[in-house]
């Protein structure tokens, strides 16, 4: 390739820090090998795939296809061994294994980028490294969901305070709350799992955008490269990201669970709190004030989430009124992929580490559990049972039972039955059975509830499906 470095002097207006001509500042701004490099196995196998198809259909001879694998497979060793030299003036990771290629096999070099273009090339590459992608993913979701059911399996009786608005609502089993992870990073999994029902079409052979005159076979190279099809309009082909935005719009929402699982992380850790403790592999401590440990892991996931989200936003951003087809802004895509795929992998494997290792204070939680009036929809529910109130009567008496047990400095459950019969003349002692915080989980039986047998069916559910 000739070298059309300009060597005369630098644009006034914006050229102060180039020591040549505009061809560099091109050079720059042009140039993907600096993260596309990231794609060379991907490159490497659609090209063989490309090659041997070319060769199948007669419009190669053998030989130079044979000279074409060779020469690949070898360009592969020196990329992996890390004796290979990129350049940026051949801008790309495409084009960086091509003049590698003529460079070690001479004219059959050439014969390969035939009934082709860069443009379905990087899509074909582009497709399948988000694919291995979702692939990991799935993985490390599937790690995760394990990590919990263990967890909800050992605390499946295990009471604490559940929450709405941050204030003490009704009490609720750890293993219950474990399990509402499950369901997230289940439905993160399935969202995983249908992307990659959707990009699983071959994008090599739609060419520059108009498909080819030559008689190539999409459906072989789509097997060859482990693809259920060909796409079906090598316009949309050679124009379409969206596989790559459903990457980055599901690795946001899992983001944002892993975001609230650190948020809680955060906030039961603390000494106020105190219902977890995270082992010494998971925080850190400060070099001021001895007494600390930090849940930095946690919140670093937490800050993942702003990156995810970002990278969904710029891709976004790049894609939204690009008329088709190929436009050079696409190649700004890659970067905010490479970018949320680490930060994704991370906070599942920190996720992970952390969910195994905490200790969980069962004590604390318990103690919590039972403070902040939390069996008062429990008074009310036996009001309605037992002495045939409504509901909103019964919420009413109640009331005035906390208000009581308040101004007296008590629980619930430590108010003289003479106080309760006060407040309402129906009132028994077998209403202190349900003011326990067991009594109150364990009669949360409706389908999907608290009630520790049914926290063991939902366990056994996603066992059968992990
Ligand atoms: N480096 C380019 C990208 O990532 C490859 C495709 C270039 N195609 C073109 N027509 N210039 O998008």
């Amino acid at each position: 390739m000739a070298d059309t470095t300009d060597t005369k002097s630098s644009n006034q207006m914006w050229g102060g820090r180039f020591a040549s001509g505009p061809d560099a500042i091109m050079e720059e701004i042009n140039a993907s090998i600096g993260f596309d490099k990231k794609l060379f196995a991907q490159d490497i196998r659609g090209s063989i795939a490309h090659a041997t198809m070319l060769a199948h259909q007669g419009i190669i001879s053998a030989e130079d296809k044979d000279k074409i694998v060779h020469g690949l497979n070898t360009i592969l060793s020196e990329i992996e061994s890390g004796n290979f030299e990129f350049s940026r003036r051949l801008e790309d990771i495409h084009m960086n294994i091509e003049a590698r290629l003529a460079t070690l096999i001479g004219p059959a070099a050439g014969r390969l980028h035939t009934a082709r273009s860069r443009n379905d090339q990087v899509a074909l590459d582009f497709r399948l490294w988000v694919k291995e992608e979702l692939e990991k993913t799935e993985k490390m979701l599937t790690g995760l969901i394990a990590a919990f059911l263990d967890r909800a399996e050992e605390h499946a009786e295990s009471v604490m305070p559940g929450f709405t608005h941050l204030q003490t609502a009704q009490p609720v089993t750890f293993g219950h709350h474990c399990m509402a992870y499950v369901e997230m990073f289940g439905r993160d999994r399935s969202r995983v799992r249908h992307a990659i029902e959707h990009l699983d079409e071959s994008p090599i052979g739609a060419a520059a955008l108009a498909g080819t005159g030559y008689p190539i076979d999409r459906h072989m190279t789509a097997k060859a490269l482990g693809f259920r099809e060909p796409t079906r309009n090598s316009i949309d082909t050679v124009s379409d990201r969206d596989f790559a935005i459903e990457f980055l719009s599901i690795a946001a929402i899992s983001g944002m669970h892993l975001s609230r699982l650190a948020e809680e992380i955060v906030i039961w850790s603390t000494p106020q709190f105190g219902f977890v403790r995270l082992s010494d592999a998971f925080s850190t401590g400060s070099s001021i004030m001895p007494q600390k440990k930090n849940p930095d892991a946690a919140e670093l996931v937490r800050a993942k989430t702003g990156r995810i989200n970002g990278s969904l936003v710029a891709l976004l951003t790049i894609m939204k009124g690009l008329p088709l087809a190929y436009s050079k802004d696409m190649q700004e895509d890659k970067e905010q992929v490479f970018d949320a795929a680490e930060s994704l992998e991370l906070a599942i494997a920190a996720m992970t580490g952390m969910v195994r290792d905490m200790t969980v204070n069962t004590a604390r939680m318990k103690a919590a559990a039972g403070s902040g009036f939390s069996t008062a929809t429990d008074l009310a529910d036996w009001l309605v049972r037992e002495a045939g109130l409504p509901f909103r009567d019964a919420h009413h008496v109640t009331g005035r039972a906390v208000a009581l047990a308040e101004s007296k400095g008590c629980d619930l459950a430590e108010l003289p039955l003479a106080d309760l019969q006060a407040i309402h003349s129906a009132i028994t002692d077998k209403v202190y059975d349900v003011l326990t915080v067991e009594a109150s989980v364990a009669s949360r039986k409706s389908f999907g509830g608290t009630a520790p047998s049914e926290v063991r069916k939902q366990i056994a559910f996603w066992r059968a499906r992990n």
